[in-house]
């Protein structure tokens, strides 16, 4: 598998040689942990488990589900938050088009308090033929659960069947939903007890939104397998490194990681990520804060600090290397009265990946330290190797401070406190 590659040429040297050795032998010991199950939170490695191990059976089930509700479906409502939604808007961002997506469109609710949003969007949804995957491990989060019920009063309200539009994915027993599926027959689907939420994507959580979404999850899941096994046997290294390199970090004392992108489809991505690193390792007054940025957006907002503000950033690029499949070219203008003809002619990606070396130069000549994880292209095999790296390296990384990778004690705070 070659279709990530960590580019640490500009990262290499800002390491003494004493401090690599150290974060070597942190990294090996974290691997025997990891793969050995003798960690914190060992009875939470399943994300690991069912790539190890693919259950075919039940992604043909969940594809085939799909296709019946793809049929009939205008929009699917997908109840969740956290890990019960932010992957499967991060893949659906990734790989559908920005706009006007044939077949069943996807709407995410139960991940905010918005009743402004809510409202509208039971507007939106008059005379469309709905579906609804509620998503929740606990069955009893604040957001989605409230959402659900009012979506439910709209589904009775609007439908004669409104429970065989609803689709349940929790827990295999425990929790408030599993009640509530045997009341009415939803047809339900499993999140492993072992594999905590935002680990959650290539289970049913983004698996079935993502099918119906239109998504080749196959293509996906086996992506993130095909990452697994060579990450297993040693053949590619990238996400151990990028462990590797967080930690270095870390331990110089740098406080925040910038995922940048120039690529608005991505944006998405980043979401995910920083979930997926902040639950995991902010922790114990430890981890790196993680922050996403969309350049050239944030390049007229945030740049300013990035290049000239307190040097506690370390920047790590998510680039793709293929050229996009649809692009424009800047047209040239008789008057040229903003002095850019100098861009005439040229494709918008191509000043895009101008863009992108300009700002990797500029920042580093700043003092920031930057490396790159440069995906192949953007295809759901891709996307989900991509998936892979970043669980396994934030459960390396994580180890590697000390923390437990796979508890949450801040978020249950918070749903304790809103209870
Ligand atoms: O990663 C996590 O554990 C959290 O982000 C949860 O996914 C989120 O709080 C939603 O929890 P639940 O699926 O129980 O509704």
């Amino acid at each position: 598998m070659a279709n990530i590659k960590y580019d640490i040429s500009d990262i290499s040297s800002l390491i003494p040689e004493g401090e690599m050795a150290l974060g070597k032998d942190s990294l090996e010991k974290a691997k025997d942990t990891l793969v050995s199950k003798s960690g914190a939170g060992s009875d939470f490695l399943g994300w690991r488990d069912i790539l190890g191990d693919p259950n075919d059976a039940l992604l043909t089930d969940i594809i085939q589900t799909s296709e019946t509700i793809r049929e009939k479906a205008d929009v699917l409502v997908c109840i969740g938050i956290g890990g019960s939604y932010l992957g499967s808007k991060a893949v659906l961002d990734a790989l559908l088009p920005n706009f006007g997506n044939n077949g069943t469109e996807v709407i995410f609710l139960g991940h905010h308090l918005g009743g402004t949003y809510i409202k509208q969007l039971l507007a939106y949804l008059e005379g469309k033929e709905v579906y609804v995957n509620v998503i929740s491990k606990s069955g009893t989060t604040l957001e989605p659960s409230v959402s659900f019920r009012i979506m439910m009063d709209w589904l009775k309200f609007n439908y004669p069947n409104p429970h065989e539009r609803v689709i349940a994915t929790t827990d295999p027993s425990k929790g408030a939903l599993n009640l509530l599926i045997d009341d009415h027959g939803w047809k339900k689907y499993v999140i492993p007890p072992d594999v905590g939420g935002r680990f959650s994507v290539l289970t049913p959580v983004g698996l079935v939104p993502l099918a119906i979404g239109g998504i080749d999850v196959r293509s996906l899941f086996y992506g993130a397998v095909s990452a697994f096994e060579d990450y297993e046997n040693g053949s590619d290294e990238s996400s151990d490194k990028y462990a590797l390199y967080r930690y270095l970090f870390h331990e110089q004392g740098y406080k925040i990681e910038a995922l940048a992108h120039f690529e608005p489809s991505l944006h998405s991505i980043g979401g995910w990520w920083q979930q997926l690193f902040a639950e995991s390792e902010g922790k114990d007054g430890k981890g790196v804060f993680p922050v996403c940025l969309q350049y050239t957006t944030d390049l007229h907002s945030v740049g300013q600090y990035l290049q000239e503000g307190q040097r506690t950033i370390f920047e790590t690029f998510l680039v793709v290397n293929q050229a996009p499949s649809e692009d424009v070219e800047v047209p040239h203008s008789a008057q040229n009265l903003e002095g850019l003809n100098y861009t005439a002619g040229r494709s918008i990606s191509y000043i895009n990946d101008k863009a992108y070396l300009a700002t990797r130069l500029a920042h580093k000549e700043g003092g920031v330290p930057v490396a790159s994880i440069e995906l192949a292209n953007q295809s759901a095999e891709t996307i989900g190797q991509m998936i892979y790296f970043f669980e396994r390296a934030v459960a390396l990384s994580a180890y590697m401070i000390g923390v437990n990778p796979f508890d949450q004690p801040g978020v249950e705070a918070y749903k304790k406190e809103s209870s």
